[in-house]
């Protein structure tokens, strides 16, 4: 399937089925996500998950890049999609230019931005250049400053969601993640703008979900309103790996059916 169908049936769900994205770093993770997901997301909080940076500002083209890389040997029919990091899109030219290198270096599908109305030339930019995008608006953790704080609370910021939503369909991106945005405003937006919006901690309104699998897995010890884990992964590294330190230290590892 072209890239071009795949974003058609990304967004051909809207008020059908909901859409399923998830992030991965890395093959092993991918290729098991791949028959879930509709979308496997190369997010830039690689840098807080994997590397401990207090912010994903510190995620760089490279990095980013190289994640990629590993992720897309894993995946064979989610739509794969990478965080353009921060400090890589300041201007049309430059987005273009990294957006193509990104793509370029890890045949992935699309490419997403943080911010709506500030961003919208950029937007319309890539899309004239036939690269893909996808929004991200309410929370953007590049332009943070401080702790994060759900949006959409009072009048102003509600109307500037929607002016920035609506910024981003006019501008031609296939879909919006919405993070940390109050119900009321997520439902507003999902039912005013044509493209679907993946919600993370933006409750049930949107066409679609978004989770850091980390998290879900409880790799990580995140503790956010929104993160619901599925299942306590660290358990089950505990017990294969302690069960293996034990069989080297009693020498039942490895028996004559593990040596040559
Ligand atoms: O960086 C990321 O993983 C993201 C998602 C959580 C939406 O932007």
């Amino acid at each position: 399937m072209s890239h071009k169908e795949s974003i058609k049936k990304i967004i051909n769900k809207k008020n059908k089925s909901k859409i399923v994205c998830l992030t991965s770093y890395s093959k092993n993770i991918a290729q098991i996500i791949d028959d879930h997901a509709d979308i496997i997301l190369v997010g830039d909080s690689l840098g807080t998950v994997l590397y401990n940076y207090n912010t994903t500002r510190k995620v760089d083209l490279k990095m980013i890049i190289e994640h990629s890389k590993s992720v897309r040997m894993g995946v064979k029919k989610s739509l794969l999609v990478i965080d353009l990091p921060y400090n890589t899109y300041r201007n049309k030219s430059e987005a273009l230019k990294n957006s193509k290198k990104v793509i370029k270096e890890t045949k992935c599908d699309a490419i997403k931005i943080e911010g709506g109305i500030r961003v919208k030339d950029i937007v319309s930019h890539l899309v004239k250049n036939k690269i893909p995008v996808l929004g991200h608006i309410g929370v953007t953790p590049q332009t943070v400053k401080g702790k994060f704080k759900s949006k959409g609370k009072t009048e102003i910021e509600k109307k500037k969601l929607i002016k920035d939503a609506k910024a981003l369909e006019d501008s031609g991106a296939f879909g919006i993640v919405l993070e940390c945005v109050y119900s009321d405003i997520s439902k507003k937006i999902t039912n005013l703008i044509k493209i679907p919006t993946i919600g993370i901690g933006a409750s049930v309104n949107c066409d679609g979900q978004v989770l850091v699998t980390d998290d879900i897995l409880g790799l990580t010890d995140a503790k956010i309103k929104f993160i619901k884990k599925y299942t306590n992964i660290k358990k089950v590294i505990n017990s294969a790996v302690s069960k293996f330190k034990k069989e080297v230290k009693s020498k039942k590892y490895p028996t004559k059916k593990y040596s040559y």
